[in-house]
């Protein structure tokens, strides 16, 4: 009986926002074409502008749930992104980012994450489904232990605390969640060279069902408590260590069959001097 109190006690502090936009998001570009309704924010790239939109609250550790249907038909140089972000020069960051693509030809989902304003961890991949056709879980689950990205709740990715190995690791300053939609015709379809075709403007990527399972950050003061509120959560529940088993083998299969880059093999690109991280166990 008091074991239940006391995870109700430890639980409570975790805070679920709702099932509504309009309470926990606002728009902070291109406000004259997007738009936020209840359940739904639909963001527009016209030649005019993009459009962006962030979370009201910061958190630091939690499970973030993004339900996203991305632009549809010839999306090629337009770029989707769905990131937590810290703040100022230092900061922390956790991407997803869908590369669009010509008709018919395959989004990329592109991944990243800043330490300390670090980033250059970049893995992309392929996904198993048209990204297009329907609505599909992103969803980012952050711990003082891992960061894991889940497509429809197969991990795609993990990055490992290696603190102790002197490795940085986001666990010291609050996030807030964003989405954006804009025009990245220089770079992001097969490295720049098919453009955007503007006579296909607007393009449109529609959000749904943003659900932060996450401790709320309140400045420094935070770190201590978030770190044992977020341990008393189900998913970093006792027994919580590392992905179960069955997880494992999810992503195993889907790197083996989707992963297109991966910054730990691009020995090229590093000079041989690979980043610390890329020698230990990624998962
Ligand atoms: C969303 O939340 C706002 C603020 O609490 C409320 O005014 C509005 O009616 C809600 N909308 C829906 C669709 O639930
Ligand atoms: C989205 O995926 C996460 C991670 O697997 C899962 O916890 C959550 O229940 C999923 N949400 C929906 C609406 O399917
Ligand atoms: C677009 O399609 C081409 C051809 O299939 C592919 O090589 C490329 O990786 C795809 N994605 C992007 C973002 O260019
Ligand atoms: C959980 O975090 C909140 C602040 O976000 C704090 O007020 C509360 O004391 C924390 N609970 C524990 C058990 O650390």
């Amino acid at each position: 009986m008091w074991v239940a109190l006391l995870i109700f006690a430890l639980v409570r502090n975790i805070i679920q926002v709702d099932a509504n936009f309009s309470k926990s998001m606002y728009l902070t570009w291109g406000v004259q074409h997007a738009s936020i309704l209840g359940e739904d924010l639909l963001l527009v790239l016209d030649k005019t502008s993009g459009s962006a939109a962030q979370s009201k609250r910061s958190f630091l550790f939690g499970s973030i749930e993004m339900l996203i249907k991305l632009v549809p038909g010839n999306s090629a140089g337009t770029v989707t992104a769905y990131y937590l972000s810290s703040a100022g020069m230092q900061h922390d960051e956790i991407d997803f980012e869908f590369l669009g693509n010509s008709t018919g030809q395959p989004y990329t989902v592109h991944t990243n994450i800043y330490t300390q304003g670090k980033g250059n961890r970049e893995q992309q991949f392929y996904l198993w489904f048209d990204p297009t056709a329907d609505f599909h879980n992103y969803t980012i689950h952050w711990n003082p232990t891992e960061i894991v990205w889940y497509v429809d709740s197969v991990p795609i990715r993990v990055f490992r605390n290696y603190k102790k190995e002197g490795i940085p690791y986001p666990k010291e300053q609050g996030m807030r969640v964003y989405t954006t939609l804009w025009n990245a015709d220089e770079w992001a379809t097969r490295g720049g060279l098919v453009k955007t075709d503007w006579q296909k403007a607007p393009f449109k990527a529609r959000f749904q069902h943003f659900r932060a399972r996450a401790c709320k950050w309140d400045g420094a003061k935070s770190i201590n408590q978030c770190a044992s509120n977020v341990t008393a959560n189900w998913w970093t529940s006792r027994r919580y260590k590392q992905l179960s088993h069955s997880h494992m083998r999810q992503l195993i299969w889907f790197r083996n069959n989707y992963m297109i880059y991966d910054y730990c093999t691009d020995t090229k690109r590093f000079n041989g001097q690979m980043p610390p991280e890329c020698f230990r166990p990624q998962f």
